[in-house]
């Protein structure tokens, strides 16, 4: 099978790591790919926004299954062109991409599937995100309604604040806060049949014990041992498939990966935010622990085929990922610095470049993420920070407690002892 990669974050990265272990992959390309993509897979230049462009790509390379990673070509409609052409792809179209696209389409769905989710309001206008702030009270969540990098939304007891987010974005969702832990369940689906992958923990804030303001996702673990037993079916049952059922009865059948974003409060699981692609950095921790050859389960999701799929099989242990950022994220970064150390096994590359030099150089917010497995959650974690530390960016931030907290049993879903 000959297989493209479209993006260049270190999801793709991850994705082109996990394809090129499975043997049935003859061909590999990612485009436009980073200095990491760059060591495992034919490198090409591509807009990947661009669903002409796309498509051309993969007639060229003569493409059996196209992979698309980020959420805004799917958004734009490449997925659809792609598909228009014979060519199979895994990814939602642009239609149903919205489920990511926009936060008010996300909470039509999930109201229509009774999906459980936090109360919100849609609110266009001053006055409007004025009632709904004071509807819910403190802390306030405020959420662009487009895409935004993760960065749309604003979580505080600062309600000056809050509002002038709403009113700078337009369009918000303002929405009732959840307490409790969070949870990413990665649901692999064909429209019909939905497939879960091990459920990991993202790590939103900038600093150290949650602090700061949100970014794109700062490290992940997985599996989860505090979760509690049942929750992956819970979900299958209350979000998952109902979703997918909604979306194909809406005649805009979701295919590709349904990121379920999850906040385990007292009430139970509620559903966060909706993906339409595989999160970032909790995509370098799941696929380090699938044993499952990667393309056959992408392309099954991709043809239509994932109820004959074989169950999935994982490698005992755990898996840890420390995202390192460039100085000044999540506001503008400075780029251009020089890494060493990147070229390690475990250095999942995201916003990078390889100079004519060969020498690696920064060219984004989130620079790589470093990923370790280990028999247990304690090993990996100690393992993914003693390869940070062979890793040198300058000026480069990365948190210190992935997956401590875990570690120490201090995990505490709320309503459970
Ligand atoms: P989103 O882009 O919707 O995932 O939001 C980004 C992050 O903001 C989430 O991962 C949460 O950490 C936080 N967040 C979003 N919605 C809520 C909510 N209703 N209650 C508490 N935290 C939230
Ligand atoms: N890890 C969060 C995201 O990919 O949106």
């Amino acid at each position: 099978m000959r297989v493209l990669v479209v993006g260049s974050g270190a999801r793709e990265h991850a994705l082109c790591l996990g394809l090129a272990a499975d043997p049935s992959v003859t061909a590999l390309v990612c485009a436009p790919g980073n200095a990491g993509t760059g060591a495992v897979a034919e490198q090409r230049g591509v807009d990947a926004t661009d669903p002409v462009a796309v498509t051309a790509l993969a007639q060229d390379v003569r493409a059996d299954l196209v992979v698309i990673g980020p959420e805004a070509p799917l958004v734009a409609g490449v997925a659809d062109a792609v598909r228009a052409a014979g060519i199979a792809c895994f990814g939602p179209s642009g239609e149903a991409a919205r489920l990511e696209g926009s936060k008010a389409f996300a909470k039509d769905v999930m109201a229509a599937a009774g999906v459980p989710t936090a109360a919100a309001r849609v609110c266009s206008t001053a006055e409007e995100a004025e009632a709904a702030l004071d509807e819910f009270g403190p802390p306030y969540v405020v959420k662009d309604d487009g895409l935004a990098a993760g960065k749309g939304v604003i979580v505080t007891d600062d309600r000056a604040a809050a509002l002038e987010h709403a009113v700078a974005c337009g369009r918000v969702v303002i929405e009732e806060y959840l307490d409790g832990p969070e949870v990413s369940l990665f649901c692999v689906t064909d429209g019909d049949a939905v497939v879960p992958l091990l459920p990991a923990q993202d790590f939103k804030r900038i600093g150290d014990g949650d602090t700061g303001p949100n970014t794109g996702g700062m490290g992940a673990y997985a599996p989860l041992p505090w979760l509690p037993d049942g929750l992956v079916d819970d979900v299958l049952a209350t979000v998952a498939r109902p979703t997918v059922a909604e979306m194909a009865r809406r005649g805009m059948p979701f295919s590709g990966l349904l990121y379920v974003g999850l906040a385990l409060t007292a009430r139970g699981p509620r559903v966060v935010e909706f993906n339409a692609r595989f999160g970032d950095p909790e995509t370098q921790v799941v696929l380090a622990l699938l044993e499952t050859p990667l393309a056959g389960l992408l392309s099954a999701a991709a043809t239509g085929a994932l109820a004959n799929h074989p169950p999935l099989r994982w490698r005992e242990g755990a898996a840890v990922t420390v995202v390192v950022a460039a100085d000044g994220y999540p506001g503008p970064p400075r780029t251009g610095d020089v890494l060493t150390g990147a070229d390690q096994t475990g250095v999942v590359h995201a916003g990078t470049r390889r100079r004519e030099d060969g020498a690696v150089v920064s060219t984004g917010g989130r620079v790589v993420s470093v990923t370790a497995v280990g028999a247990d959650l304690a090993a990996a974690r100690d393992r993914a920070y003693d390869l940070v530390e062979r890793v040198h960016l300058p000026g480069g931030q990365f948190r210190r407690d992935i997956a401590l907290a875990a570690v120490e049993g201090r995990v505490r879903v709320p309503g459970l002892p």
